[in-house]
């Protein structure tokens, strides 16, 4: 099966299935030198393990990871990482009745369609578990990003009706409570609302939110390769994954060019005094587009609007005059509706994403369905699965975005002379 890996200098190979031995990743394209160890790896996956509350599969897996190559008293030697999770709780008896049916809204009947023959245990490849090699990338990448400053943070912004609140934004609580919310009157009216739907053997979907803050301007390969475009490819890959967003992302069709454009100004040398570069006759920003006091304005419709989210987004600070004599060294924007990306090379604002989670597809309620030979059935699935997949998958988000981040900022080492010159010279 092609399609297993992704990435262009780092390069990511996951492979195993839900009930084979185990799972893992072969990471290609790290740079040597970089402090690694599996206790970084290991507290990524920890945060996807299933079996943690009652909103996530209750099968027990420690998913403990075992890195085999590529690290050397505890940094990478510039070789392949390969990483594996052994499974241990595999229970492949509970899928014999989906061996010869489909169930709705999963990968098995196009799975036996393309190949003639799959992996009916567990949903093979195309079950959560697959994301354990993904998240084990992830970390080594968020790893590398830390040490140039660069921080990916994902949370969970809306489960099925319920998001999180204006006014309530709290990225500590989204670590205390058991659906990764940073909203805990949110977080508890998700629970009541999840609650009812187990009740009536259902599942939820939600959004998460993604913010990628201290990324330099100039990531992302024009045209096909755009930071954009990669983003939503990596996100899109994850399985439920239903829609991505960019910074306003739909809303912005709503918007109108004098809304949705970001103004620029330059910061000057002292960082404390801001000017307008060219264009002092720029409005004001609006009030209510100074304060981020939550990511994503949850009351919006849509998935929402990133005109102030990633909280610390540089809107709102007071515009003075230019003083001609100095010369500005930085640009900002002053908003972020563009969600840190134009033309699809990163502005140096904080990258916005959002990604939309269908609810998880098996569920115990009876549906009706075919089996292999194409005759009319019904089928009530029993196994143990995620009544809402997003909790879990916040991790897996970030994964993507921090190992697609990392790619891109490797890439655009050579999209100038002078930084060929830097190295070589
Ligand atoms: C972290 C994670 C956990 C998942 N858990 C389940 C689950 O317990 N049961 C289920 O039916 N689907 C689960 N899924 C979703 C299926 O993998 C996915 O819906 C299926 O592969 C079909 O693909 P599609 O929804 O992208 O069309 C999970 C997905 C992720 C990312």
């Amino acid at each position: 099966m092609a399609g297993s890996g992704w990435g262009t200098i780092l390069r990511m190979t996951t492979w195993g299935e839900s009930h084979g031995r185990g799972l893992g990743v072969v990471l290609d394209g790290f740079p040597a030198g970089l402090e690694l160890e599996e206790a970084d790896i290991q507290r990524y996956l920890d945060r996807r393990k299933p079996g943690q509350s009652r909103y996530t599969t209750a099968r027990r897996e420690g998913d403990q990871v075992e890195i085999w190559s590529g690290v050397f008293e505890g940094r990478t030697t510039g070789t392949p990482i390969s990483m594996l999770v052994r499974n241990t709780d595999q229970r492949s008896a509970d899928y014999s009745a989906i061996m010869d049916v489909y169930r709705p809204g999963h990968a098995d009947y196009t799975f036996d369609e393309k190949y003639g023959f799959r992996d009916y245990r567990g949903g093979g490849r195309s079950s959560g578990r697959e994301t354990i090699g993904r998240v084990a990338a992830g970390a080594a990448a968020a790893k590398l990003l830390e040490s140039l400053g660069i921080t990916v943070t994902a949370y969970t912004r809306s489960i099925g009706p319920v998001r999180i609140g204006d006014g309530r934004f709290d990225l500590e609580e989204a670590q205390r409570n058991r659906l990764c919310m940073p909203d805990a009157a949110a977080a508890g009216e998700a629970e009541r609302y999840l609650e009812r739907l187990m009740a009536g053997n259902d599942s939820a979907g939600g959004v998460v939110e993604c913010v990628i803050k201290g990324l330099p301007a100039g990531l992302g390969e024009p045209v096909f390769e755009k930071l954009d475009a990669r983003l939503a490819h990596a996100v899109m890959s994850i399985g439920a994954v239903k829609g991505v967003e960019i910074g306003d992302g739909f809303r912005a069709a709503e918007s109108t060019g004098s809304e949705n454009n970001d103004g620029f100004r330059a910061v000057l040398d002292d960082e404390t005094e801001t000017a307008v570069p060219d264009d002092e006759t720029e409005p004001a920003i609006p009030n209510d587009e100074t304060e981020p006091a939550v990511p994503g304005g949850a009351a919006a419709g849509g998935f929402g609007t990133a005109a102030n989210a990633g909280a610390d987004v540089s809107h709102g600070e007071s515009l003075r005059t230019i003083d001609t004599k100095r010369r500005p060294n930085r640009i900002r924007k002053t908003a972020n509706h563009a969600g840190g990306i134009l033309g699809g090379i990163s502005d140096g604002d904080t990258v916005v994403l959002r990604a939309a989670f269908k609810p998880t597809p098996s569920i115990a309620q009876p549906q009706r369905t075919v089996d292999r030979q194409g005759r009319d059935t019904e089928i009530a699935i029993r196994g143990r699965h995620d009544p809402v997949i997003v909790p879990r998958a916040v991790v897996v988000v970030e994964a993507m975005a921090a190992f697609t981040a990392a790619d891109l900022l490797l890439a655009n080492m050579t999209s100038r002379m002078e930084y060929l010159r830097e190295i070589y010279r």
